[in-house]
C-alpha cells in the first residue's frame, strides 16, 4: 500500500484555510494554490537522491552535493492541476512538463480524456502528478494509468485536498504512488464534491461556473 503524506506545515494550513474560503476570488485563489504547491514541493522532493562533487570556494577545494539520479517532469490533470504548476516551478525551474486532459462527467463522475502531450523521455524521469482535488480518485488514478502506459516507472501524486475515498481508489489502483497532500478532509458528498472542500477548483482558479 502507498504511503501517504500529509504535508500539514503551520504555512499551509494557513493558506489552505484562505484558500478554502468561499469568497476568496480567483486571483487571491491561485496566488494561494500556488504558494502551498511550493510548500508542497519542498517536502515531495525530499527524497531525492544526492552525490558528491567537487567544487572550489574560495577558501580550498571540498566535496559537496548535487542532486543527482533521474530528472522531474510535472504532469498536472487539465485543467485544475494548472494552478499548481509554477509553485513548483519556484523550486524546479528546470522542470519539464506533460499535459494530461481529462474532466470529470458530471453524470457518470468517470473521468474522460481529451489531451495528452508527454515529454518524450518520461520513462527516464521522476514524475509529480498534480491536481488539486482528490476526490473519487478517478481522474488521478487513470491520469497515473495514461503516463505508466506511455512508459513512466516512478510516480508521486500531488494534491492541495484528498478524500479518504479518493486515497484509498488510488492507493487499490496504484500501490506504488505516494500521495501527498495538504489535507485529508472528511468524506465525499451525495455529488463527489470533498467536504468541507473549497468546492470546484478548476472554476476557482479560472473564474468559471
Ligand atoms: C476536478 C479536479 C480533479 C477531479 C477530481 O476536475 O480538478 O481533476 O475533478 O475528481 P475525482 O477524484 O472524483 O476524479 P474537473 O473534472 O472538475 O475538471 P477541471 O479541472 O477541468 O475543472
Ligand atoms: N472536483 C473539485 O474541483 N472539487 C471537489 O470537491 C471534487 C471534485
Amino acid at each position: 500500500m502507498s504511503k501517504v503524506h500529509i504535508i500539514d506545515h503551520p504555512l499551509i494550513q494557513h493558506k489552505l484555510t484562505h484558500l478554502r474560503k468561499e469568497e476568496t476570488g480567483p486571483k487571491e485563489f491561485r496566488e494561494l494554490a500556488n504558494e502551498i504547491a511550493t510548500l508542497m514541493a519542498y517536502e515531495v522532493t525530499r527524497d531525492l537522491p544526492l552525490e558528491d562533487v567537487t567544487i572550489k570556494t574560495p577558501v580550498m577545494e571540498t566535496t559537496a552535493k548535487v542532486i543527482a539520479g533521474k530528472k522531474l517532469a510535472v504532469v498536472p490533470i487539465l485543467r485544475a492541476g494548472l494552478g499548481m504548476v509554477d509553485g513548483i516551478f519556484n523550486l524546479i525551474p528546470a522542470a519539464k512538463v506533460g499535459h494530461i486532459g481529462l474532466y470529470r462527467d458530471p453524470e457518470t463522475l468517470e473521468p474522460v480524456e481529451y489531451y495528452c502531450k508527454m515529454p518524450t523521455d518520461i520513462e527516464s524521469r521522476e514524475l509529480i502528478v498534480v491536481d488539486p482535488m482528490l476526490a473519487t480518485g478517478g481522474s488521478a488514478a487513470a491520469a497515473i494509468q495514461f503516463v505508466k502506459d506511455r512508459g513512466a516507472e516512478s510516480i508521486k501524486f500531488m494534491c492541495l485536498v484528498a478524500a479518504p475515498e479518493g486515497v484509498k481508489k488510488l492507493q487499490a489502483a496504484h500501490p506504488d504512488v505516494e500521495i501527498y497532500t495538504a489535507a485529508l478532509d472528511d468524506k465525499l458528498n451525495d455529488h463527489a464534491y470533498i467536504e468541507p472542500g473549497l468546492g470546484d477548483a478548476g472554476d476557482r482558479l479560472f473564474g468559471t461556473k
